[in-house]
């Protein structure tokens, strides 16, 4: 699998700096990025016009993508809801591609066209959201943190994410960080009783492919009501 994973990324590298960036020299081309969040449903892709002369001006945007480098292989449409809309969506990803997506978005302005390709294997863009309600519970020394996988990760069960937990006591300067642990659970044993713990948590696919997620937000505190801070009442 990885052999494989690898092959394509050879074959990417020696063709996308020399040739594509060449064809790539205008200015006004949208500054395209590619994500896999949901992997692997789909990719999605978003853009911002760049600096070109009047770009805010392009009306519209033609997204169309292939399966490979070479030119006569069959170009389908990355699905955008309106043609004015700077995200597209590619459905279906082809698993461990021995071959790269080529993502092709050209913007339309009433003064021309102009396109930005972009190449990638979809493994490699892999990044999940945060976890989610990460909840914190403690009992004496222990704080037991637990949490869900991202949501809009579709099949855990299958593709397995593994997580890092980061906490830090209130007034701390320092995160300490633990893992990759693959449980949606962790106990910090030697915690003090009774301080405050900022606790967090990241998600990456479980074999290394693509990215960690951005850090979730802050543990809740289960049971403990939350005391809006002196001064802070609107
Ligand atoms: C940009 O817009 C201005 C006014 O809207 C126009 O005069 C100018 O010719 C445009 N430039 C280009 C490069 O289209
Ligand atoms: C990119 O898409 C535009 C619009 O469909 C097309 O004219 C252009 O030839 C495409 N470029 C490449 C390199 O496929």
């Amino acid at each position: 699998m990885s052999q494989r994973l690898l092959l394509s990324f050879a074959l990417w590298a020696s063709c996308s700096p020399g040739s594509a960036g060449a064809v790539l020299a205008a200015l006004s081309q949208p500054s395209v990025r590619c994500r896999a969040s949901r992997y692997p449903v789909a990719v999605d892709c978003s853009w911002t016009p760049l600096g070109a002369p009047n770009s805010t001006r392009a009306t519209s945007f033609i997204a169309t993508y292939r399966l490979g480098l070479a030119t006569q292989q069959q170009s389908r449409p990355c699905l955008q809801p309106t043609p004015q809309a700077t995200q597209c969506t590619i459905p279906h990803v082809h698993l461990f591609s021995m071959e790269p997506y080529v993502l092709n978005v050209t913007a339309v302005h009433p003064s021309g066209a102009s396109s930005s390709l972009l190449a990638f294997v979809a493994e490699r863009i892999i990044k999940p959201d945060p976890p989610e309600g990460v909840r914190l519970r403690a009992a004496g020394k222990r704080l037991q943190v637990f949490w869900h996988p991202p949501a809009s990760w579709p099949f855990p069960d299958i593709f397995s994410l593994k997580y890092r937990v980061r906490y830090r006591r209130h007034g701390a300067s320092h995160f300490r960080q633990v893992g990759p642990i693959e449980a949606t659970s962790f106990t910090l044993r030697a915690a003090q009783p009774r301080a405050n713990y900022c606790v967090q948590v990241s998600a990456q696919d479980l074999t290394n492919y693509g990215k960690p997620s951005d850090w979730s937000l802050p543990g809740q505190s289960e049971g403990t009501p939350i005391i809006p801070e002196e001064g802070l009442g609107s």
